[in-house]
């Protein structure tokens, strides 16, 4: 006669065996693991709940707590022996709490829970922790941009659309730009976090608690902000996890142009910056070579983000209400991305602390054809209108390249006035790169005063 499977949490109704490889298949333990703090403080609180409503008393409630503590410590010390039935993290606990305390007293701590709460409720508190680590790290990796910025305020360079020399702007105007994206991102992550720290806990497995046990209660001792207001919403909502992962893939996104700017810069062509050798690599072949690996890797993992973003979004589309297994392919991509952000971010700051600039190579760069907008905004400041000064300008331009000139301040101040009578003597002046910076000096602008008081907004935007 076939035996009940014992050593499933579910084993009861089941007489054949599993498939060894459906087994692998179900297993989430070698990546859920990671959860194994979440899920023991989840217990801890959930035993003392099911102990106000008299289900537990306070002598077990004790015992459960102390094996949920030998269990963390063999976490910890890595010291816990797993066993081929633990599918996974909950089941794993649960079935070592039994060892410890005994099964007539752990056999009681799933009282009213099952693994879908119990999963979102880990899952929820892991996120949670993650997010605000995440905060801290990206918030100085925004103050090294920022303190770069201000400290090489000095330092011109060409700005560009298309790739192509546009007009001069500060170097610290373009890092404020991306520290602009990056303060964006820190506060988007501090919106998530508040709809990430939710409870499910004590929705049972959909329909809700069938002991009245006091949600609220649960949820003030795991730390969370609220409660979930419906029990099947509950333990099938992972959009906290499609938030997080979206988050992700825009801030990896924002790396990855800043990479590329960088990885443009450096090169020989350009020459604007150096990054250290901490962040470069060598070629196998080539001794001269000293590659830009860590832009490059910012800027091709953020592909993989994304990937994960729009993997998990197919899996979790048009499942039905309400637990379903597909949910929990959430996990490998969640984990992977949330360590792939922190890695970037950290090696991003590196990297920003650390490169060389060469203010020499970025203000060779620039060119007198980057002043043609200020020569027409100059006959702008004489009262001709725009349109025509823009006409006028691009005459200018022409004509020296016609005479072969290295640029529109070699054209003399007789060629000027023969181009337009309303160009004076003081035309010359407007050949100045600094100059044309210091203009533009309204919100947002490249002029010193407007670059500094953006550092100091995003500051306190961090603050
Ligand atoms: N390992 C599962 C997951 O991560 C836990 C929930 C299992 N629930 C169930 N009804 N089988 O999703």
């Amino acid at each position: 006669m076939s035996q009940p499977q014992e050593n499933k949490l579910w084993g009861g109704r089941f007489t054949g065996e599993t498939d060894p490889l459906m087994n692998l298949y179900n297993e989430s333990l070698s990546y859920d693991k990671i959860m194994y703090g979440p899920d023991l403080t989840g217990t801890k609180v959930y035993t003392e709940g099911l102990n106000k409503l008299g289900l537990i008393n306070d002598e077990e409630l004790s015992k459960i707590h102390e094996g949920l503590e030998v269990i963390r410590k063999e976490w910890e010390d890595g010291t816990f022996k797993e066993q081929p039935g633990d599918e996974d993290i909950h089941t794993a606990n649960e079935r070592r709490l039994g060892e410890i305390i005994g099964k007539n007293i752990a056999g009681k701590v799933h009282t009213g829970r099952s693994r879908n709460d119990q999963v979102a409720t880990d899952m929820r508190i892991f996120v949670r922790e993650k997010l605000k680590d995440l905060s801290g790290k990206l918030k100085s990796f925004i103050e090294t941009i920022i303190k770069r910025a201000e400290k090489e305020i000095d330092v011109l360079m060409p700005g560009y659309t298309h790739l192509q020399r546009a007009q001069p702007i500060r170097w610290s105007h373009w890092l404020s730009s991306y520290a602009t994206y990056f303060t964006e991102d820190y506060e988007r992550l501090q919106q998530i976090i508040k709809r990430v720290n939710k409870s499910p806990l004590g929705s049972g497995a959909l329909a809700g608690h069938p002991y009245g046990i006091d949600r609220e209660f649960l949820a003030k001792g795991l730390g969370f902000d609220d409660v979930i207001g419906n029990s099947l919403t509950a333990v099938s909502d992972r959009d906290f996890v499609v938030e997080t992962l979206f988050w992700g893939t825009l801030f990896m996104n924002h790396i990855s142009r800043f990479a590329e700017d960088l990885i443009i810069y450096s090169t020989a062509e350009f020459g604007f910056i150096k990054l250290a050798d901490a962040y470069s690599t060598g070629s196998s072949l080539m001794p001269q070579k000293k590659n830009p690996d860590s832009l490059e890797l910012l800027r091709g993992k953020s592909g993989r983000v994304f990937g994960e973003l729009a993997g998990f979004l197919m899996s979790i589309k048009s499942i039905p209400s309400t637990y379903n297994k597909d949910m929990q392919e959430d996990k490998e991509p969640l984990f992977d991305a949330l360590t792939t952000v922190e890695h970037s971010i950290l090696i991003a700051t590196g990297v920003v602390s650390t490169l060389n600039i060469n203010e020499t190579k970025m203000e060779d760069a620039l060119t007198m054809d980057m002043l043609a907008t200020d020569l027409a905004d100059y006959l702008v400041r004489k009262g001709v209108p725009f349109r025509e000064t823009h006409h006028i300008s691009g005459e200018c331009v022409r004509k020296a390249e016609e005479l072969n000139l290295s640029g529109i301040d070699k054209l003399t101040f007789e060629q000027y006035q023969e181009i337009d009578k309303r160009f004076e003597k003081d035309v010359m002046e407007s050949f100045d790169f600094e100059v044309s910076v210091e203009r533009r000096d309204a919100i947002g602008g490249t002029a010193k005063s407007a670059v500094l008081k953006q550092l100091k907004n995003l500051q306190s935007q961090l603050n």
